[in-house]
């Protein structure tokens, strides 16, 4: 079947795992002859690439569903896809409730797209959702920034999180080899990217599965050793790491964040709950003491760092003491940014089967209750940039305002001033901060510093 001059879109669900799926995917795509559509109902193929961490991002995936479905009905040759979480959670369940879909494919297939789509044109319906080892992959992504770039460096998850779906829908951990993870960051530098970040669930667990071991029994690949591994990629002038586990994260990784030049200040480690008896059941494996000793070393190491976390409010369980304790531990640490969300019950995790389930009530009060404490903090947090000069890399311009373009400092802020996106896309820029906000800031370009050509 030829598939010039046909179109397709991607809508992406969900988490940066995700997104960078979609990038890659959008590459086998192109790499097939598709062109681009910003426009669904344009689109002759729609893929939509599904969250399914808490329940209201499920059920965003069956509202544009059924509406695609309906245009199938009227264009038969419209061939409708469901990569992602809710692929691989749901399978075969998903053609049932939507018996118009050609291809339902699970995460770890989406290198795989090409020949499942071959198999879609020779008119099958396909589900592949089965556990497979991850590829390493030849297509070239189309990323969508020309500046910033994700690469993976561990699939899968092998924690047991009482509330989490992760497990159950990307698989079990697999590193990939220190070798392809530079051979990919090197390839980027050629092509002009200045930041990368590099990826994982569980990012502290990488390499545990990759053979080796030193004489003292640590495995030979950590990801701190993947750092200094990498670090000096050229071209590369930003290197950033998501998300870290408290349970593995080690004073050896601080230390190289400390060392090494490109690596931001900036750590992203959820801690979900400020309570103890909390986190034991949620069976995260560190302690509210352990956390804040973590934030403390970075803090010892790097003053000026940034904290971001992830937490969730109305465990099954959570008594109102507990919940305070969260937010006690918020109001000690003072996030930069903190990602919160009311618990949402999953299907195939220990803690949806629990009796001691929370109110829709209580959990969205404690959810206001946190977020207005969260902005407080993160306000407090930005004063301390203000009249201070710092180091943006320049990605956008400002879509609320032409004249300014917009891009993140070290410390992962998002930061706006006055200039033209045509000189500036890409490049990094001293500017003194004049204006605060809890999660933004404005300032004025006072130099530029042109990147070293590669
Ligand atoms: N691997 C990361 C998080 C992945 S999921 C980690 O271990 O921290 C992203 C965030 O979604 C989690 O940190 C958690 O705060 C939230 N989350 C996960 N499952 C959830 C659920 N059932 N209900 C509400 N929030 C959830
Ligand atoms: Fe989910 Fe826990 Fe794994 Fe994070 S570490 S992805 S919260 S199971
Ligand atoms: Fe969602 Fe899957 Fe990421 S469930 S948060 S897209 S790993």
């Amino acid at each position: 079947m030829t598939t010039s001059n046909r179109r397709y879109h991607i809508t992406t669900f969900g988490c940066q795992m995700n997104k960078a799926d979609s990038e890659r995917m959008a590459g086998i795509l192109e790499d097939m002859g598709f062109e681009f559509s910003e426009d669904p109902n344009n689109a002759d193929l729609i893929l939509y690439n599904t969250c399914t961490i808490r329940d209201n991002a499920e059920q965003k995936v069956y509202s544009y569903l059924g509406r695609q479905a309906k245009r199938k009905h009227e264009q038969p040759d419209l061939t409708l896809v469901v990569a992602g979480c809710v692929a691989q959670q749901e399978g075969e369940a998903l053609l049932r409730r939507v018996p118009e879909l050609d291809l339902v494919m699970g995460p770890q297939h989406a290198n795989r797209l090409k020949d499942l789509l071959e198999s879609v044109f020779a008119g099958n319906q396909v589900v592949a959702t089965e556990a497979v080892h991850i590829m390493e992959d030849i297509t070239q992504a189309r990323r969508d920034s020309t500046v910033t770039a994700w690469v993976n460096v561990i699939y899968g998850c092998n924690e047991r999180c009482t509330y989490c779906v992760v497990p159950n829908v990307r698989g079990v951990e697999q590193s990939r080899t220190p070798e392809a993870v530079r051979a990919e960051m090197e390839e980027l530098g050629r092509l002009g990217y200045k930041e990368i970040t590099l990826l994982g669930q569980n990012i502290d667990a990488y390499g545990r599965d990759l053979p080796g071991a030193t004489p003292e029994g640590r495995h030979l690949h950590t990801f701190t050793d993947l750092l200094y591994y990498v670090h000096d990629v050229p071209g590369v002038e930003r290197i950033r790491f998501a998300t870290s586990h408290p349970r593995y994260f080690t004073e050896r990784l601080i230390k190289a964040c400390a060392e090494l030049p490109k690596v931001c200040e900036h750590f992203h480690i959820p801690f979900q709950s400020g309570d103890n008896q909390l986190l034991k059941a949620m069976a995260r494996g560190y302690t509210q003491e352990k956390y804040r000793r973590i934030i403390d070393t970075i803090r010892r190491y790097m003053p000026d760092a940034s904290i971001s976390a992830d937490a969730i409010v109305g465990f099954p369980g959570e008594t109102e003491e507990q919940f305070e304790n969260t937010l006690k531990l918020v109001d000690d640490i003072g996030f930069d940014q903190l990602n919160t969300a009311a618990y949402s019950p999953r299907p195939g995790t220990p803690a949806a089967l629990w009796e001691n389930q929370l109110s829709e009530e209580t959990k969205s009060d404690r959810l206001q209750r946190l977020n207005h404490l969260v902005n407080v903090k993160a306000a407090e947090r930005s004063q301390r940039y203000m009249g201070r000069i710092e180091e943006v890399l320049v990605e956008e311009q400002n879509p609320k305002d032409q004249t300014q373009v917009m891009g993140r400092t070290r410390g992962n802020r998002l930061t706006f001033f006055k200039g033209d996106i045509n000189e500036l896309k890409g490049q990094l820029v001293k500017v003194k901060i004049n204006e605060v906000r809890a999660f933004s800031l404005t300032g004025e370009a006072i130099e530029v510093r042109q990147a070293i050509p590669v």
